[in-house]
């Protein structure tokens, strides 16, 4: 019997790869596309020799719809697909705003519309914590609701939902999950793919790894003022290995039919709140080092505080968040070491 085949789209990038190596590894045939506009070819052959397993790759911008259409929808069987091609970057989405809503609302509706012109079922998309702004009551839960977007970027998430939900409800044999991650970290065990951010890294964990190999002076804690208890900001990280599962286990759900609505929205999260300031110490201790790190002025847009309730995940998709912080903490370590050679 053939195997279930899923398109990987955004399959070079963070968490995509991962997705990639953990659906290999659970059984599925993958095919990546991607056109590497915030990645290179490297997490690909890092795919393939993770899982030995000459993965199709498909250089393709999912903005351009009759190409996508010839070079994947018509070349490949798959039935269903796993959405993560879009830019990211909070800060460039202020300055590009058209760029974000024209890349991140156009390549999900190519998409959608691909799968209904040749007849394809099952969509996961990647969504985000950022959808709940700065939450009134923590933890979050899918029920607690969406408040306006601080950035284009999140605005384009929450619109990005709102396609996928009428989408699904309009087009009788579409199913469709919105995964909302929190914030994930970390790398593959095996050190061979990671997080590679182009330029200075605005989030906090590469922002460390790199301050940690000399790439970077200082890091900058951006806050220790806020209402929290050691004042600086809280978030859920969740470590991408165990993401990269919750799409496995999301997937199978449509491809089983064991799906409650046709369109349904899971929180990825470990439930556990951490601070920045928690973090560092962590990230020191597991990898005994030292970090340089001072503490700077707010950053502009931060949310005080978020974190997941995870139980629907728990509960319905039957995915925990299993590996702990400090392992995390260390593979992000070995990857930022084996990407610029620093030896132990
Ligand atoms: P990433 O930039 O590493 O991966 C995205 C990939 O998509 C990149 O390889 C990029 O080259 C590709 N891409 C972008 N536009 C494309 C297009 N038009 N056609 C083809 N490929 C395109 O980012 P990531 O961290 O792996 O994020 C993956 C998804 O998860 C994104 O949708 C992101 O918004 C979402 N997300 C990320 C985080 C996070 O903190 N990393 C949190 C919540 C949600
Ligand atoms: C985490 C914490 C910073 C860098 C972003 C997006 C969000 C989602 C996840 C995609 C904050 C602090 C950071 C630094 C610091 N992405 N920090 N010094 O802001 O929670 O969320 O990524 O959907 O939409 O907004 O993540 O990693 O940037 O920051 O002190 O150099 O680390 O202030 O409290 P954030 P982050």
């Amino acid at each position: 019997m053939s195997k279930h085949c899923v398109l990987v789209s955004g399959g070079a990038g963070y968490i995509g790869s991962h997705t990639a190596v953990e659906l290999i590894e659970a059984g599925y045939d993958v095919v990546i596309a991607d056109n590497l506009s915030n990645s290179d070819l490297r997490a690909v052959e890092g795919v393939r020799q993770i899982t030995g397993v000459d993965v199709p790759f498909v250089e393709i911008d999912c903005c351009d719809r009759e190409r996508l259409a010839s070079e994947l929808f018509e070349r490949y069987t798959f039935d269903s697909v796993i959405h993560f091609a879009a830019f990211k970057a909070v800060g460039e989405s202020v300055q590009k705003p058209l760029e974000y809503y024209r890349n991140n609302l156009t390549s999900l509706m190519n998409i959608i519309e691909l799968m209904r012109r040749y007849g394809r079922h099952n969509i996961l998309f990647s969504s985000s914590c950022t959808v709940y702004g700065e939450p009134d009551k923590q933890p979050v839960t899918e029920l607690t609701p969406r408040k306006p977007a601080t950035s284009p970027y999140g605005n384009t998430k929450t619109m990005c939902e709102d396609i996928l939900r009428d989408s699904v409800a309009a087009y009788g044999d579409l199913r469709g999950i919105a995964l909302r991650y929190f914030n994930p970290i970390g790398a593959h065990p095996s050190a061979l793919i990671g997080e590679l951010p182009r330029g200075v890294p605005q989030n906090l964990v590469p922002y460390i790894t790199q301050t940690a190999a000399g790439i970077r002076e200082c890091l900058s804690v951006f806050g220790n003022d806020y209402p929290t208890p050691d004042g600086s900001n809280i978030r859920d990280y969740i470590d991408v290995v165990d993401l990269a599962r919750a799409h496995v286990v999301a997937i199978a759900r449509l491809i089983e039919g064991k799906n409650k609505e046709n369109y349904e929205i899971f929180n990825v999260g470990t439930g556990n709140g951490v601070s920045v300031l928690e973090l560092v110490r962590r990230f020191e201790e597991a990898n005994s080092l030292k970090l340089n790190y001072k503490i700077a002025d707010r950053r502009a847009g931060d949310i005080v505080a978020i974190w997941a309730d995870p139980t629907r995940a728990n509960e319905e998709l039957g995915w925990h968040a299993t590996r702990n912080l400090d392992d995390t903490l260390r593979s992000a370590w070995a990857w930022e070491k084996r990407v610029r050679g620093i030896e132990e």
